[in-house]
């Protein structure tokens, strides 16, 4: 047991204890961000004098050992040390010696932890975005294969109007555009370095926080001690933006589940991206896009169990904040693999095109379209309704669809449908038509996809 604060105790701490409230097992990710960290606060104690320059030289030197043993597998992060600030500081003593203990000169853990931190979720906000842009650009190269391909548009999970494959996955383009831009608005916020904050109330020491804030890339130092160290709103906003990907990406997973089921058949996901079942070997099932759904609630858990935690804390640091730590690296972990595993499901998925365009002819899809044609020969919408609710009863009872029936049928009905009747509620016809702004007719999809094609640009550039 390596402990920092030894001086004050006269007993040992009891081993349930010691387990109980060491964090080494999961905080050892943050070797990084924590070397990262103190090499910026040596170098800004040595320009501040508050070391000495050969002292500042060989802590840097240490610090930077520390993390190319570790890395090469040559040092390993044992329990024996509380945490991977304790595991850093000990070894960087036995390095260096006197002058690895001055390396916590005018910093708290509490001000180091929230450092750490931050430099994770900074640098896991662009890593999420990244697999964002492959997502985003996986979905833009479905969006323009598939202009044509015809399918019908639910609601209630009934079949309502005819879109196109490129529509409906243009609404997930836009779900996962917000996401792309959500973390970017985070990074915005959280991007201000906490380091030099103290334990709570600053310190006596001439630090340049200015300085350490633009070593390590922030846009400046944080503005307020106390809560600088008590602050996890960033680690919060991270979940809360986590939550969402996976609600679209669990709503998506749904739509894969029920495409690719045996009744629709609108899609066959690929043999990589499926698996089997050890009874039934006919089997082949989602099993990607159900779990994606099913992690889902465990990120939600995460962002439900942090809220709860940090909703009694007073100020300023309290030991209930290390349980930040489990459940973003779980949810970062989590949203992760889901959306590069999904990308790749996505991208290697079959589309059975005639199933899709036979369902969206089957169903009555088009039946806003035959009442919108009597509109457009003079009949109020109100009335047209109406007629075509009572048209679809005879088709249902005849067991067509609107497009079987005979014009005599047609005019049985209503005297106002003539030949070109057929034409204007084709599928084609139903699409084409529609081009009011973010419609799917070809007009409107064109406007949409360069404009996905100038964000990707930006985003990519
Ligand atoms: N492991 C702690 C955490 O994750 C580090 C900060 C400890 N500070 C303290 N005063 N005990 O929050």
């Amino acid at each position: 047991m390596a402990q920092l604060w030894g001086g004050r105790f006269t007993k040992e701490t009891d081993k349930l204890v010691y387990d109980f409230n060491a964090s080494i097992s999961f905080d050892k990710r943050l070797l990084k961000q924590d070397i990262e960290g103190s090499i910026a606060h040596a170098t800004m104690l040595g320009a501040t004098g508050i070391i000495t320059e050969e002292e500042k030289a060989s802590i840097i030197e240490g610090l930077k050992g520390i993390l190319m043993d570790v890395t090469e597998g040559n040092l390993l992060i044992t329990n024996e040390y509380e945490d991977v600030h304790s595991f850093v500081e000990a070894n960087l003593i036995d390095r260096i010696g006197d002058a690895g203990k001055k390396l916590h000169t005018g910093r708290s853990r509490n001000d180091q932890v929230a450092l750490d931190m931050r430099l994770y979720v900074r640098q896991e906000v662009t890593d999420i975005k990244y697999l964002l842009q492959k997502l985003l650009q996986t979905l833009h190269g479905q969006m323009k294969n598939n202009l044509d391909t015809y399918m019908p548009g639910f609601t209630h999970m009934q079949k309502a109007q005819p879109v196109t494959f490129s529509h409906h996955i243009g609404a997930y383009m836009e779900m996962f555009k917000r996401d792309y831009t959500r973390l970017s608005d985070i990074y915005e916020r959280l991007n201000y370095c906490p380091l030099g904050a103290g334990a709570l109330a600053g310190t006596t020491y001439p630090l340049d926080r200015d300085m350490t804030a633009s070593l390590l890339g922030f846009y400046g130092p944080t503005l307020n001690s106390m809560d600088s160290v008590s602050d996890r709103d960033y680690v919060i906003e991270l979940l809360s933006a986590i939550s969402i990907i996976m609600m679209h990406l669990s709503r998506f997973s749904e739509e894969i589940i029920t495409w690719n089921s045996n009744e629709y058949g609108f899609i066959e996901l690929d043999d990589s991206y499926s698996t089997g079942s050890s009874i039934m070997p006919q089997k082949k099932n989602p099993d990607i896009a159900e779990l994606v759904r099913g992690k889902t609630g465990r990120v939600y858990g995460a962002l439900m169990s942090l809220l709860t935690t940090m909703k009694g804390i007073p100020l300023a640091y309290n030991k209930d904040m290390q349980e930040d730590k489990e459940l973003a690296f779980d949810s970062i972990d989590t949203v992760k693999s889901c959306i590069s595993l999904f990308t790749g499901m996505i991208s290697t998925m079959k589309l059975n095109k005639d199933r899709m365009n036979e369902s969206a002819m089957k169903g009555f899809a088009n039946a806003t379209d035959a009442a919108d044609y009597l509109v457009k020969h003079g009949v109020p919408f109100r009335d047209a309704h109406g007629i075509i609710g009572r048209l679809v009863l005879y088709a249902i009872d005849k067991g067509k669809a609107i497009d079987d029936l005979t014009l005599d049928e047609l005019k049985e009905i209503s005297p106002v449908f003539e030949e070109d009747i057929y034409d204007a509620i084709s599928l084609k016809e139903c699409i084409d038509k529609r081009n009011t702004i973010g419609a799917p007719g070809p007009d409107a999809m064109s406007k949409v996809i360069a404009e996905n094609e100038r964000f990707l640009a930006k985003i990519t550039s």
